[in-house]
């Protein structure tokens, strides 16, 4: 049975997350992470609706609208967050496609919930869209929903978009579902990804995984009559006006000169905002930091590194692992470079509001994006959007999608202490000349290159594609 939507997105979360207050009240508080940033100002725009998780385990409420945007949830059990989300989501294909930074851990019962959960997330996509209406599927967790949505509503157009890397097949072929989650994916007209490289990874594994004819992004189904699936890259970005337009407010202007004086007005702020993630590279970055300090190239009194580290996917073990040991060096950093009057890192583990960041932006000469292997890293773009006064210097890892749009950023090897410590010392000697001709050109990039733009290409592309597949013969 049809829905009223013409556009359904469909992501593992909602953009806002039920929380219990500590007088028990529920709440809704903004999703963390990339996605949201990115479709919630496109949904914004669209009337479509957004099927996904309210972020606690329980029955689903009823669907509402917050932030302008209709939303449905979908239910997980408490065991279901612990085997599909925690599980096979983050404990098998997140370290899986981030070139196995840690172990992925494979698990039977993980795999049966992520295809369970699968099924639930297609069933309401299913039932909330419109007749021939578009179907936008995202991200790792939901894999295997471009194919059942198909089964189940041949008339739909869908797509799909990747917003984590795809790996290599050497890497993809450890995982005992491969052949599966392939089948899951070509269930979608379009397969955007965010690097050329993970559409190209995508496209082999086609070939090696499923012995499927696949070239230059094109993959044909003979099983389907010859149906073809194309897959390309659509590198995702943000809302740059509205970020820009909030820095140049007066309260973030003066929020930011008061961030500033009550860190000491130091000579240099030095700034990383990251979940609390291992592919982030936080140690690398505190590492670098620390020698920098220990060297005296840099003066422990006229520097000071915000290190934001909101809290994400804490009873996975490797985060809480993580926790630890960036805590640990954070102490010892303190322990040792701290006066009185000075502290060397300014450890946050909180989230912050769109106005605390912008401020938090507009207050770092330098900010440090040191990520061991990244889809995107839309801080960086962040960052840029929020340097309406053409000041500040990026470092940037090579291993973000990042990287390749923002040559002028210092790109950065962050596995290399010594490269990078180099690279923080140029960034801070940098002149005002270099660092504004530097900045004006990835503003630039990003202003061309905005959110709206990665949603319209995609769903253009998208229409164009399955447009062509003759789905008349549906009727
Ligand atoms: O693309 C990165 C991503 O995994 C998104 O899918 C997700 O919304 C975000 O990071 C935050 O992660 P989580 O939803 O697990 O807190």
């Amino acid at each position: 049975m049809a829905g009223d939507y013409d556009l359904v997105v469909v992501a593992n979360r909602l953009p806002v997350d039920r929380v219990t207050e500590a007088d028990g009240t529920t709440a809704w508080r903004r999703s963390p992470g990339g996605l949201v940033t990115a479709l919630e100002p496109v949904m914004q725009r669209e009337d479509g609706a957004w099927v996904g998780w309210a972020g606690s385990p329980g029955d689903p409420p009823e669907p509402f609208d917050a932030e302008g945007v209709r939303c449905v949830p979908i239910g997980l059990s408490e065991t279901e967050v612990e085997e599909y989300y925690e599980g096979f989501s983050n404990g098998t294909l997140w370290p899986l496609y981030h070139d196995v930074i840690v172990a992925p851990d494979y698990h039977r019962r993980w795999w049966e919930s992520y295809v369970r959960v699968n099924r639930r997330f297609a069933e309401r996509a299913a039932e909330q869209a419109a007749e021939r209406a578009t179907v936008w599927v995202q991200d790792y967790q939901l894999q295997l929903v471009p194919q059942m949505l198909r089964e189940l509503r041949p008339d739909l157009h869908i797509g799909f978009f990747n917003h984590i890397p795809f790996p290599p097949f050497e890497i993809f072929a450890q995982l005992p579902w491969r052949a599966a989650i392939i089948d899951g994916l070509l269930g979608a007209d379009l397969v955007g990804f965010q690097r050329a490289a993970d559409a190209a990874n995508f496209t082999r594994a086609c070939r090696r995984a499923k012995g499927l004819p696949a070239r230059s992004g094109r993959i044909r189904l003979d099983a389907e009559g010859g149906r073809e699936v194309r897959a390309a890259s659509f590198p995702i970005s943000i809302d740059f006006r509205a970020l820009s337009d909030l820095a140049q407010t007066e309260g973030v202007k003066a929020r930011a000169a008061e961030i500033r004086r009550d860190l000491g007005d130091p000579q240099f702020v030095l700034l990383g905002i990251d979940r609390l993630d291992y592919t982030k590279g936080i140690p690398h970055r505190l590492k670098a930091f620390e020698e920098l300090l220990a060297d005296e190239k840099v003066q422990a009194s006229e520097a000071a590194l915000v290190q934001v580290a909101t809290p994400s996917r804490e009873r996975v073990e490797q985060y809480v692992q993580l926790r630890q040991d960036v805590e640990v060096i954070v102490g010892r950093i303190n322990g040792t470079h701290s006066t009185i009057a000075h502290r060397a890192v300014h450890y946050l583990h909180h989230s912050y509001d769109k106005e605390e960041m912008a401020a938090l932006f507009l207050a770092a000469d330098v900010m440090l994006v040191t990520a061991l292997r990244d889809g995107m890293n839309l801080v960086a773009k962040e960052y840029v959007a929020a340097r309406h006064d053409e000041r500040g210097v990026l470092v940037l890892s090579e291993f973000t999608g990042a990287a390749d749009e923002f040559g002028q950023a210092l790109l950065v090897n962050p596995h290399d202490i010594d490269g990078l410590k180099e690279t923080v010392v140029r960034a801070l000697r940098m002149s005002p000349r270099e660092a504004g001709r530097r900045m004006r050109a990835l503003r630039r990039r990003v202003q061309e290159h905005d959110v709206q733009r990665w949603a319209t290409t995609f769903l253009q592309a998208l229409e164009e594609h399955a447009g062509t597949r003759g789905i008349e013969s549906v009727d």
